[in-house]
């Protein structure tokens, strides 16, 4: 069925998305609106000893716009969800960080590039890999829990129910969303570790905290935190943002949290 947002045909978009996404496995040498290949992913920071190991079939196929990796690498034994795995490459590269120990669960909604992936997977020989054909709207893993997902180039396809939807799911199949360094960060717990060891954070320092992981690398200005943090409030005090970086910087370590000054404050 198809639902309507402001004026938007979902069901429409979602086939024109699934359409372009069956060239882009089919015929990779194509030229789309968007890079695509080896080469891009290369470009993108890609560890190149690990793309050397992907088959061809997955990387010529690769359409993402951003290495999730970047983040931090992936540890050995985490169990992985790749959301929107096209043909294969993230979680590939992923299934090498991960080992024979940990387990790679891809899912994604075109055919053409299921089929695809599973291809490179069997030519890999990984018997910790699985491909799933479905929707990131409706993620079939009840019974599944997961140690970290990541998603390429997947987000902007989604209408604002699907997004919160995976978002839900995801904070709820995860163990650990994200990880700048040595710090990590369970969202669904709302527990930090740094290096393994528990850090005690309140309920604000540990909001601040979430915002620059989930923005890691970005400056954030002190406006952009209060806003944040205080949305409907009238009064807003930026000193108060000071204190809670000055908190943080304690806890987690000095240069976590790095001044520009007049500009606002990094992570990392
Ligand atoms: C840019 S590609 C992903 C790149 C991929 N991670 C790789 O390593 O090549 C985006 C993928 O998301 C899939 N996709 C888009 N919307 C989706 C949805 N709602 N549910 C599942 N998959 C979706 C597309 O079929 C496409 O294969």
């Amino acid at each position: 069925m198809a639902i309507e947002v402001e004026g938007l045909d979902v069901a429409l978009l979602r086939s024109e998305i699934q359409r372009t996404y069956a060239d882009v496995s089919t015929q990779p040498d194509h030229e789309f609106i968007f890079p695509t290949g080896r080469a891009w992913a290369l470009d993108l920071g890609y560890p190149e000893d690990l793309l050397a190991r992907v088959p061809e079939a997955s990387c010529e196929s690769f359409a993402g716009v951003a290495n999730p990796f970047s983040m931090g690498a992936l540890q050995p034994g985490e169990d992985v969800l790749d959301v929107g795995s096209g043909a294969g490459m993230d979680s590939l590269v992923a299934a090498q960080m991960v080992g024979a120990s940990g387990s790679v669960t891809g899912i994604d909604m075109t055919p053409e590039m299921v089929v695809k992936a599973r291809g490179s997977v069997a030519e890999m020989g990984l018997g910790n890999v699985t491909i799933v054909e479905g929707s990131a709207e409706h993620l079939p893993f009840d019974d599944a829990c997961f140690d970290v997902v990541i998603s390429n180039h997947l987000l902007h396809h989604l209408d604002p129910a699907g997004l919160t939807s995976l978002l839900e799911d995801s904070a709820r199949l995860a163990n650990r969303l994200v990880v700048h360094n040595d710090i990590e960060l369970s969202p669904a717990a709302g527990t930090v570790a740094v290096a393994g060891k528990p850090i005690d954070l309140t309920a604000q320092e540990l909001r601040i905290l979430n915002y620059f992981m989930h923005r890691h690398g970005r400056l954030i200005s002190q406006n952009e935190l209060i806003e944040h943090l205080y949305p409907f409030d009238e009064e807003r005090d930026p000193n108060t943002i000071e204190v809670y970086i000055g908190r943080l910087r304690r806890k987690l370590g000095r240069d976590v949290i790095k001044t520009q000054r007049g500009m606002g404050y990094r992570l990392g």
